[in-house]
């Protein structure tokens, strides 16, 4: 039985540095999901807060903030049977280093906060997060 979700990705600066908005989104198009949207853009302080909001008391979240802020991003809306859990796995674990080969995040990350990707982990993630991408 088919699950038709809509998930969302951001490539994060790391990602559009290493020249790997190309190869990341084939990856998708490649597992048979469409490209509903897509845009070139670049955090702001308050935007970026809002939308990491849930890590708001974390020790890292200053850290995510500025990373995140520090250059052009690519947010991507993302459409296909089990979009959210699937495109989880194939983005691989947060910390790169543990992050399995074949993964996004195996292949190319390199850190923790530097991790090449961000995917929205549930249906109110995405509502949340899209919103604040694609007003
Ligand atoms: P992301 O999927 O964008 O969601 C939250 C981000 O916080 C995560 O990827 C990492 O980039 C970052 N993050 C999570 N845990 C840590 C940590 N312990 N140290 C540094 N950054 C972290």
């Amino acid at each position: 039985m088919s699950n038709l979700e809509k998930t969302l990705i951001v490539i994060k600066p790391d990602g559009f540095k290493k020249g790997l908005v190309g190869k990341i989104i084939s990856r998708f198009e490649d597992r048979g999901f469409q490209i509903v949207n897509l845009k070139l853009f670049q955090f702001d302080v308050d935007s970026a807060g809002r939308f990491y909001e849930a890590h708001k008391d974390k020790h890292f979240f200053d850290e995510l903030v500025s990373f995140i802020c520090s250059g052009n991003t690519v947010g991507c809306i993302i459409e296909g049977n089990n979009a959210i859990s699937t495109v989880r796995l194939m983005i691989g674990n947060t910390k790169s280093t543990e992050a399995l080969p074949g993964t996004i995040r195996g292949d190319y990350g390199t850190g923790f906060t530097d991790n090449i990707i961000h995917a929205s982990d549930s249906v109110e993630s995405f509502i949340k997060e899209s919103k604040i991408i694609f007003n």
